[in-house]
């Protein structure tokens, strides 16, 4: 029998989806009597929670896990876990747990809340690799720790079924399965009384909210539910997918006050014949004509995207197209991202692969692209006051700034101190420096 941990260290990579299992993580370590801190070396328990969506997160996660084996080494009760997306792929997660011997758990995304009992067969001297691909339930009840502040992450569905070609979340994290309305309803107002004023509902596509369920609900009817909360300023969400954006959406942006004006839409392609390859289900067209009728309804929206260049086949001339959507789409911000082929997936084995060198040359010119635009969108805002949640606050050449967002996602800084951190308070924006916008508080 081990020595019982007491200290635990998360280490999270990825998207919100990790963030939010990681704070069900430390709520199950919290529940066990364990506090966090803010090394490794202090920690009984090291827990990597990991991300394979792009690029070769692979070395870099061996490389960090296998780094802790002089920890391990000076502290032979400190146990080791990976978890997370990587190790939902079984051949990964069985080469990581025979390559490092000191690793004592590997666990995939739906082995999450089984977490107490194969602590407990670690805690007995068990070594455990558990990897899973058909148990994909909504498993309700679990404990969460949060960060504390005002913001809150809470899953109204988990897993995917649009199987985009490049894409390696459907494999990794199952099947599309949504949370029933009275548990999500249940889980906002118990953190709005927390304290919690912003909350983002996250899902892969929020827009296909319900399906499956014994209950008949959409997603517009989930954020009509939600809204009336009392205390709930904010309510954000994310992602959108393009191909089920209703108009019964548009209209509860439009419509319910504290639903931000905010849409994170992927656009990944502006060619047609990519979208195909790619399996979204929409076009450069239908696409703007959702732009336009976001902006048409809903008041001072911004619109962010994803956008993936040199996926397989892609020309110059695609990739044209991809630049002239990108301007006509007008974003306050996109990601952009080179391809990155996802063993499995139908993207990896398709011909016509795009050399390294010509994806980072269209990220190159994509990334100037998008500089100007959010220049562009920037300088619309110079003159105009609104309310700025205040996420932060630090020092630069002696002066005090906070920083914030609006409720349409953008940030503006201003001079302000650390007592500011958690409030609402109005700022004008002044100016332009940068890629950053500068304002008063009034
Ligand atoms: N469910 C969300 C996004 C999930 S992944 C949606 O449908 O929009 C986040 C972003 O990573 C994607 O929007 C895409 O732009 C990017 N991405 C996913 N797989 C990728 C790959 N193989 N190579 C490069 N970028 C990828
Ligand atoms: Fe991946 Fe597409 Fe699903 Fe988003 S919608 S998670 S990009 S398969
Ligand atoms: Fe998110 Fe990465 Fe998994 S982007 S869903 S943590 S593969």
């Amino acid at each position: 029998m081990r020595k019982t941990p007491e200290t635990y260290f998360i280490e999270t990579y990825g998207c919100q989806m990790n963030v939010r299992d990681s704070e069900t993580i430390a709520g199950i370590f919290e529940r066990r009597g364990m506090h966090p801190v803010t090394s490794q070396e202090e920690a009984d328990v090291i827990l990597f929670n990991t991300c394979c969506v792009r690029d070769n997160p692979e070395r870099k996660t061996f490389g960090n896990v296998g780094f802790t084996k002089a920890l391990k080494d000076a502290h032979p009760d400190m146990i080791i876990a990976v978890c997370g997306c990587m190790m939902q792929q079984r051949q990964v997660a069985e080469k990581l747990f025979h390559r490092f011997p000191f690793v004592d758990l590997v666990f995939g995304t739906n082995a999450l809340a089984r977490l107490d009992s194969m602590l407990d067969a670690v805690m007995q001297g068990e070594r455990l690799c558990i990897v899973n691909e058909s148990d994909f339930t909504v498993v309700e009840g679990l404990p969460s720790h949060r960060a504390g502040g005002q913001s809150a992450f809470v899953n109204i569905m988990y897993g995917c079924n649009n199987f985009c070609t490049y894409c390696i979340v459907p494999y990794v994290r199952g099947r599309e399965r949504s949370r029933m309305p009275e548990d999500i309803e249940a889980e906002v107002r118990s953190l709005v009384a927390e304290g919690y004023s912003e909350i983002t509902l996250l899902g892969q596509n929020v827009n296909s909210y319900g399906r499956g369920l014994p209950v008949e609900i959409d997603f517009p009817a989930l954020l009509r539910r939600l809204s009336p909360i009392p205390g709930l300023r904010r309510l954000r969400f994310m992602t959108s997918h393009p191909k089920d954006l209703s108009d019964g959406l548009i209209d509860a942006m439009a419509t319910l006050d504290n639903v931000c004006p905010h849409i994170h839409l992927p656009l990944q392609s502006g060619s047609d014949r990519i979208l195909r390859a790619m399996n979204r289900h929409y076009t450069a067209d239908s696409y703007l004509e959702l732009c336009r009728k976001l902006r048409e309804k809903v008041a001072d929206v911004e619109i962010t995207t994803d956008i993936i260049v040199g996926f397989p086949g892609e020309t110059e001339e695609d990739f044209s197209e991809t630049m002239r959507v990108v301007k006509a789409a007008a974003y306050a911000t996109a990601y952009s991202f080179k391809y990155s082929p996802r063993e499995g997936t139908p993207g990896a084995a398709m011909p016509d692969q795009i050399a390294e060198d010509v994806k980072s040359d269209r990220l190159r010119r994509l990334n100037q692209l998008l500089t100007s635009l959010t220049e562009c969108n920037n300088r619309t805002y110079v003159g105009r006051t609104g309310e700025v949640l205040v996420e932060g606050s630090g020092e630069r050449d002696a002066a005090p700034f906070a920083f914030g967002k609006l409720p349409n996602f953008k940030m503006i800084y201003f001079p302000g101190s650390a007592e500011l951190v958690g409030r609402y308070v109005s700022v004008r924006v002044d100016e332009v420096r940068g890629n950053s916008l500068f304002g008063k508080l009034v």
